[in-house]
């Protein structure tokens, strides 16, 4: 079967309230693998780079800097075609009022703040460009 490749980030509040080892085993439980992870706290420069698209918006500059406060936990998930759609659909939607029961940011985030739990891809060729970013050295099939 062949991999595909997403980048979810674990954000500071859910690092902070111990939710780490949940949030991965519900990865996990959709039969998602782990291809890489790392715990670490990174510059604000990082964020800046993840999130270029935003720039300018109004909520920019305080997740940036929110993001870069504390560590986070940054993972590369390996799965079939449809691996991008999966991890969000099992995220639930950006903002937590809207998310679902049973999704991620709906049982685990009750509003945008301080932030919405987790950060995943939104395609393909925006998880090869953001797991650049957060494991320079990753190699597909590693
Ligand atoms: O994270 P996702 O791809 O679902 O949403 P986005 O539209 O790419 O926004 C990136 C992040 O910015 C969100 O996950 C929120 O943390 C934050 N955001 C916000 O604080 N307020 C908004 N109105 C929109 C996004
Ligand atoms: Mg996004």
């Amino acid at each position: 079967m062949e991999s595909h490749y997403t980048l979810v980030l674990i954000k500071p509040s859910a690092v902070q309230r111990g939710l780490c080892g949940e949030i991965i085993s519900r990865y996990e439980s959709a039969g998602l693998k782990l291809a890489a992870l790392k715990l670490e706290k990174f510059p604000l420069e990082t964020f800046a780079e993840l999130y270029r698209e935003h720039q300018g918006k109004s909520f920019y500059q305080a997740v940036v800097e929110h993001m870069s406060s504390a560590p986070i936990c940054a993972l590369v998930l390996a799965g079939p075609a449809g691996i991008v759609e999966k991890v969000r659909a099992l995220n639930g939607a950006t903002d937590p009022v809207k998310a679902a029961p049973g999704t991620i940011r709906g049982d685990y985030a009750a509003a945008m703040e301080p932030d919405n739990i987790v950060h995943a891809s939104d395609a393909l060729e925006s998880a090869a460009r953001e797991i650049r970013i957060f494991f320079p050295d990753f190699m597909p099939c590693s």
